[in-house]
């Protein structure tokens, strides 16, 4: 394995942002997602999944100045929880999702137009998961529907369907139909619907009867795991026990030991017996600092697969977020995109 060791360059961007942060002391707080950079997850106030960072933004009552190292839609989650007065600093703008590129508010405004035309006026409950963009839950929030995180999915559908009778989940068909299968809806209570085929690709009974309508996009660093990878482990490591993220594929996901969100594979980690071995497959940047935290026990990476946009959050982007407070550019969103996002994240954190 690699060396943690900072280099001299590394070391002085430690020195600096310590001295920056003894300046602005509790004005100023760190978060970072699991799948940060180890240099970066160290520096961290709170380090958590996608889930226990919404709530650490929404009860950052001291902080002036939330600093959000993961990708943008985790930092415009935190602009919309803020309160007033405080601002959002996310070091690289530029780190997008491609799994939330998936969905677009038109292109999600369009489908829920065609699936009342068949089931009426909110026939069906929209669910969003975190991994979108604010006009997205935006959208979400004004149909009366919720953000949903991994770790919240299996609350929220039982909630939606509840509501509703039915949902259309958004933007990952693999969670969706991972959550949709933990709750016992099978192949004829869930239809797939392709934002690029007329009608979703479904036909009008199909569309009137469904009971989970998953949204046809994934996440990349999550297909890359494969039933293969899974079959090459267990021969290879007989006594190994298997955990995924629910991003995976179901045939991933059932032929494993077990699956959830980032902080579930953390407390798992944490939780498993000194001499054990554990194979995990998600973002191979939190596999390695689990393997370093627990050397007393084994921790590989189901395949090493990286989130090139997580990966975007470095010491040196985190450096220069810090030199530019007060000053620094924030996280912007419309007022009205804040209002009616933070509907949808509110009924999540209320759920
Ligand atoms: P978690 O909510 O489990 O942290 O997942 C976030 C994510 O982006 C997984 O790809
Ligand atoms: Fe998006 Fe996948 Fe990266 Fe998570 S791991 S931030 S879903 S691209």
């Amino acid at each position: 394995m690699a060396s943690d060791a900072p280099d001299e360059a590394d070391r002085a961007r430690l020195e600096e942002i310590q001295a920056l942060r003894v300046r602005f002391g509790e004005q100023l707080l760190l978060l970072a997602h699991h799948y940060q950079r180890p240099e970066v997850a160290a520096l961290s106030d709170r380090l958590g999944d996608s889930y226990e960072l919404a709530r650490h933004a929404r009860e950052a009552a001291r902080a002036r100045f939330i600093l959000f190292c993961g990708v943008r839609f985790m930092a415009e989650a935190a602009e919309v929880l803020r309160r007033d007065g405080q601002v959002v600093i996310h070091p690289a703008p530029e780190s997008g999702c491609p799994l939330a590129d998936y969905a677009s508010a038109g292109s999600v405004a369009e489908a829920l137009a065609a699936l009342e035309a068949v089931r009426g006026r909110d026939g069906v409950m929209p669910l969003v998961y975190m991994n979108s963009s604010a006009e997205l839950k935006a959208l979400v929030g004004r149909r009366g529907g919720a953000v949903c995180t991994s770790s919240t999915a299996p609350r929220a559908f039982g909630w939606a369907l509840a509501a509703r009778g039915a949902l259309l989940f958004l933007p990952d068909e693999h969670l969706g139909r991972n959550t949709a299968r933990g709750l016992g809806l099978t192949g004829a209570d869930v239809a797939l619907w392709d934002p690029d085929s007329p009608g979703g690709g479904l036909a009008e009974e199909r569309l009137a009867r469904a009971r989970v309508l998953l949204w046809k996009g994934h996440c990349h660093v999550h297909t890359a795991f494969t039933v293969e990878d899974v079959a090459y482990t267990r021969a290879r490591l007989p006594g190994a026990r298997i955990l995924v993220h629910p991003e995976c594929p179901e045939p991933v996901v059932l032929a494993v030991d077990g699956a959830g969100s980032t902080a579930f594979l953390v407390r798992e980690a944490r939780a498993a017996a000194p001499g054990s071995t554990l194979v995990i497959g998600t973002e191979v940047n939190l596999v390695s600092r689990l393997a370093r935290e627990l050397p007393d026990r084994t921790i590989l990476p189901l395949r090493r697969s990286l989130c090139g946009n997580m990966f975007k959050v470095s010491l040196a982007r985190v450096l220069d977020a810090l030199r530019a407070l007060p000053d620094a550019e924030p996280v912007r969103l419309p007022e009205e995109v804040r209002r009616d996002a933070r509907a949808a994240l509110d009924r999540m954190l209320e759920l």
